[in-house]
């Protein structure tokens, strides 16, 4: 189990911060680098391995190399790693929490951020002077220094920066004004707010742990919210005007019935039952595959009961997204992009499913008597998204 100590490095010195003085002065607001944030760092993954994953068809990977100042970027999944020279190059791979339990305990720490804005561990190892160039992201990240050193600048985001594009797939920003300029070393790492521009090269062979979240945009809400309407033959109310103005020039759209259309989409989205149920449905689904595995001999609920009897320890599928909403009337509990409304009284183990992603039976007994619980919590461990060794 990883623990993260907040150590900013300050022009005063090193400050350590609780969570809550992390948020007030640093989350979504500026860069900071947290020194030693994990103490006697040991890096959960090795770089064969890693090279393994970018091996797979069901795993995003990419390549980007930097030889004599000229950018190729390569996606995989790779056969062999002759463009992984012993200089300028960086392997990335996406999503490694979905298939390497180990290398996913490193999100665990940075769950004072909620299950639903937690993204995807992506890791990447580079060579000697490897990066992908200076280039902005749209989400927060959280970039951990693994074995081997690595020279980070990061900028504010308050500065204009004009984006180029050195390479096909390959998106950089031409320069900026750093306020952290630093070489890291295993343990330490850099937060990055949406929009800071950075770039890291590699002083020597480096592994890179990146823990991203999520930010839907308006643009994202919008189209997926229009999918859930259609889905579910809802959103059917008609534009109607029994009181319709009389107007001198046929041409005109009076401001009263713009705002009309505006109220009828508002409509809409004030319709909680909808809302809700698309919100958690839509943030619930995974981005990338998960090392899904539904049981061919299904459970049942008999069985499962006297399995909770026993001492073990159950998983929650690594990259799973789980979170739930408690309304006055019912728990929405969303399990990647499926939605169980639940009586009130299911939120105990609700919340231990959420909370956890390595339970011992001891936690979820006392709900076994619950009819609800033993039946949804059939059905998860039959689709495969919770499971014991
Ligand atoms: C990397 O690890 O090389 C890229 C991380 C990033 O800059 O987002
Ligand atoms: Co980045």
């Amino acid at each position: 189990m990883y623990q993260l100590s907040f150590n900013i490095k300050t022009p005063d010195g090193i400050i350590t911060l609780s969570q809550q003085e992390f948020i007030n002065q640093y989350w979504q607001k500026k860069p900071a680098l947290i020194k030693s944030g994990f103490a006697d760092f040991a890096d959960p993954i090795s770089p064969d391995e890693l090279a393994g994953l970018a091996m797979e068809e069901c795993i995003e990977s990419r390549l980007i190399t930097n030889h004599n100042n000229e950018w190729q970027a390569y996606h995989g999944p790779f056969g062999d790693f002759e463009l992984l020279t012993p200089n300028n190059s960086t392997l990335l791979v996406q999503a490694v929490d979905h298939w390497h339990p180990d290398a996913a305990q490193l999100i665990e720490p940075f769950r004072f951020i909620p299950n639903w804005r937690i993204d995807d561990l992506m890791i990447s190892f580079s060579t000697p002077s490897g990066g992908v160039g200076p280039h902005l992201d749209q989400y927060d990240v959280f970039i951990i220094q693994g074995q081997g050193k690595r020279h980070w600048r990061v900028g504010e985001s308050t500065q204009t920066v004009n984006e180029v594009i050195p390479c096909k797939d390959l998106l950089q920003i031409d320069g900026f004004e750093g306020c952290i300029d630093e070489v890291l070393e295993p343990g330490d790492i850099l937060y990055i707010p949406p929009g800071c521009p950075h770039e890291g090269y590699a002083v020597e062979n480096a592994m890179n742990y990146s823990v991203g979240f999520r930010a839907p945009n308006q643009r994202e809400l919008l189209s997926s919210f229009s999918d859930y309407l259609i889905d579910n033959d809802s959103g059917n109310k008609r534009y109607s005007d029994p009181t319709i103005q009389l107007r001198s020039n046929p041409g005109e759209f009076l401001q009263n019935e713009v705002n009309d259309v505006k109220a009828q989409m508002i409509n809409a989205l004030n319709n909680d039952n909808d809302f809700n149920l698309w919100l958690l449905q839509s943030l619930s689904e995974a981005k990338h595959d998960l090392d899904l595995a539904p049981l061919e001999d299904e459970f049942d609920e008999d069985y499962v009961r006297e399995l909770l009897s026993q001492d073990i320890e159950i998983h929650r599928l690594g990259g799973l997204r789980c979170f739930y909403l408690s309304t006055e009337d019912a728990v929405l509990f969303a399990v990647n992009g499926n939605v169980l409304t639940l009586p009130n009284n299911c939120l105990a183990w609700v919340k231990t499913l959420c909370e956890n992603v390595t339970m011992t039976s001891d936690q979820i007994k006392s709900s076994t008597s619950c009819s609800h619980f033993i039946q949804n919590f059939t059905n998860l461990l039959n689709e495969g998204y919770w499971y014991f060794d």
